[in-house]
């Protein structure tokens, strides 16, 4: 019975506060939106490549008038949701926003060149993409949990209100293609009806996703040789802000009249019209009532497209925030005398919460209940919002507030931030980043020496521990990452307080994105340590030469 109640408390433990099952790397969703959360909340991170709305990671920028050779990012994340899901079988249950686009790049109906500037056009607009979320690749963020936030980055940085849509996650990668079967502008009503039907959208549903996909973004000459006017010819006057004037325009022929997939002299390419039409317009028309409508529609039918995934996979019930307060960054160490030292910086966002506090309170909770001592950290570092050149705040002002404890009690099993936010954390066990290393003679192959920490009354000589490297590799046919693991030998090198250290070597098949650690000890599980502690980020404590004293 002790033993049942033991093994209960510890699941708990390293399952945090809410029990979740976890994927095949040990994450949960919590942990998913966490990840995400931190993304939204660090300025010049994944709102850059949407920063402002006419930004383009390759090659300069869009303008009005449209030139060619111009491409605008926000648009493409956009583009690369609609073009992922809509070979969905709805009723199989099968494809949707599961990244299967990745491997899909090369076929003609994913048609899309990015223009860099003065060089031959390279690549596809769905590998421009998704090199674009590697830059922010993590094992917290799967490639297609990465292209629902970027619908979710487009819309706040190009809606004038910068709405957050309602984002959940949990999106599991496609290991290979999915079927063909996106609509071109040539292709019939019935063919383009057909294949939103597939994907779960009836024909109010496909209109609404047409036409709010098409309020950024343009139809590339270079893409379509007989579609638009000539470079990049924009939908509505507006291409740079998610807004109803496209459907107006559309309505009243003022402007772009509902972009070249409406007037272009080849009635063949005019899909947007039939699809508008199909309705005689009635759907359009109660879009273009008023903006709040626009966006409501829009958003209501980008959250279902988005939640189209395989029905295999199942997506968290809770959303994306970003919540007011979390913590951005935090992490265990042991002093060289066995000191554990817990630092890290707590988050918050100034919108809806326009007194943002000097310092930061926090508490620990322990398992016995709260632990009545309450913590302050250091003064907010309020971060700079400029991104690009532009003002980026769809969250107000972030600030920072740094903390740095040593924990003297070994039951602690959580902090909680201004009584709102609570993380759990494992003093069982933990990754020692001060006493790790990383070897970089060979940065693309790095080889990491691993001390981990292990409360000696739990650690019983090697038994049981098992330590994980958790690394980004490639994989043929798609841009996008896939996370493997690599086993962690560990043995016992020395004890140090109340912990036996464990000492590992592994090296690092490919690098390919970041890396992190974690060890388990039956069902426990430590957090998983960012690599880019060790060596010195932090610390600095080992180099190569000294590690055997460190
Ligand atoms: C996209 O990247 C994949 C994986 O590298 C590659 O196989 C494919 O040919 C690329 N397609 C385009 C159009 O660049
Ligand atoms: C499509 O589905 C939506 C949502 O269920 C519904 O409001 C709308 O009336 C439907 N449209 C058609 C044409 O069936
Ligand atoms: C734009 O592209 C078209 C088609 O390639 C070309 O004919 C035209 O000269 C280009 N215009 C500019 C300003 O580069
Ligand atoms: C047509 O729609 C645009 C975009 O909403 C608006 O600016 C314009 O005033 C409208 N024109 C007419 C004639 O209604
Ligand atoms: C319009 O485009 C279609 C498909 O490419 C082509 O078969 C047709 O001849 C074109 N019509 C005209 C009038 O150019
Ligand atoms: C729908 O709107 C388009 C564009 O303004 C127009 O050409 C078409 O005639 C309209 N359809 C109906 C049935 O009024
Ligand atoms: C924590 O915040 C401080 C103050 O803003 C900053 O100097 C430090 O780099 C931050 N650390 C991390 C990991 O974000
Ligand atoms: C936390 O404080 C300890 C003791 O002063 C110090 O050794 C350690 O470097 C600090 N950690 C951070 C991340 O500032």
């Amino acid at each position: 019975m002790m033993l049942f109640f033991t093994l209960i408390t510890l699941l708990l433990q390293f399952r945090g506060l809410n029990c979740q099952a976890l994927d095949a790397n040990g994450v949960s969703l919590d942990e998913k939106i966490l990840a995400i959360e931190r993304l939204l909340l660090t300025p010049g991170t994944i709102m850059f490549p949407v920063t402002p709305c006419s930004f383009t990671l390759d090659g300069p920028q869009q303008t009005i008038p449209a030139q060619n050779g111009s491409d605008q990012t926000a648009a493409q994340w956009v583009r690369t949701v609609f073009h992922d899901f809509i070979t969905a079988d709805a009723s199989a249950g099968t494809g949707g926003l599961d990244a299967s686009i990745g491997f899909e790049a090369d076929r003609p109906e994913n048609l899309g060149l990015v223009f860099n500037a003065g060089t031959p056009d390279e690549t596809s607009f769905i590998n421009a993409t998704i090199i674009g979320f590697n830059l922010f690749s993590s094992i917290f963020i799967s490639t297609s949990d990465f292209i629902a936030l970027g619908l979710a980055t487009s819309l706040l940085s190009c809606e004038p209100d910068a709405r957050m849509i309602q984002l959940k996650v949990g999106r599991i990668d496609a290991t290979v293609a999915g079927p063909t079967g996106v609509p071109r502008p040539e292709d019939s009503l019935e063919i383009a009806t057909a294949a939103f039907a597939k994907a779960g959208l009836n024909q109010t549903e496909m209109i609404q996703a047409v036409a709010c996909g098409h309020s950024v973004g343009a139809v590339h000459i270079l893409d379509q040789p007989t579609v638009g006017d000539g470079g990049a010819d924009h939908f509505d006057s507006t291409p740079f802000v998610f807004d109803a004037v496209g459907v107006n325009e559309y309505l009243n022929g003022s402007g772009q009249a509902g972009g070249p997939l409406v007037t272009t002299q080849n009635k063949t390419f005019r899909s947007d019209l039939r699809i508008f039409n199909s309705d005689s317009n009635a759907t359009i028309k109660a879009m273009a009532s008023s903006t709040q409508s626009f966006e409501d529609a829009c958003f209501t039918v980008f959250e279902k497209m988005i939640n189209t995934v395989p029905k295999t996979v199942t997506l968290s019930t809770d959303l994306v925030g970003p919540r007011p307060w979390i913590l951005m960054e935090s992490h265990l160490d042991l002093s060289s005398t066995g000191a554990v030292q817990y630092s890290g910086n707590i988050t918050t966002k100034s919108r809806f919460n326009p007194s943002v506090p000097t310092t930061a309170t926090y508490g620990y909770g322990t398992s016995g209940g709260e632990d009545p001592v309450s913590h302050t950290s250091d003064a907010g570092v309020v971060q700079s919002n400029l991104v690009n050149g532009v003002i980026s705040d769809p969250f107000g002002d972030i600030t920072q507030y740094s903390f740095n404890d040593t924990l003297t009690n070994t039951d602690i099993t959580s902090i909680t931030v201004q009584n709102s936010y609570t993380e759990s954390i494992n003093l069982n066990l933990f990754v020692v980043p001060s006493q790790s290393f990383m070897n970089p003679t060979n940065v693309q192959q790095p080889t990491y020496v691993v001390r981990v920490a292990v409360l000696s009354t739990l650690a019983s000589g090697e038994t049981g521990l098992q330590g994980t490297l958790y690394y980004a590799a490639t994989q043929p046919n798609s841009v996008s990452p896939v996370y493997k693991q690599v086993n962690i030998p560990l043995t016992s090198y020395k004890t140090s307080g109340a912990y036996t250290i464990f000492h590992g070597v592994v090296t690092q098949p490919v690098t390919a994105g970041t890396s992190h650690i974690d060890v388990q000890l039956g069902s426990q599980r430590s957090a998983k340590a960012l690599v880019s502690l060790f060596g010195g980020r932090f610390f600095g404590l080992c180099s190569n030469a000294d590690m055997t004293t460190c």
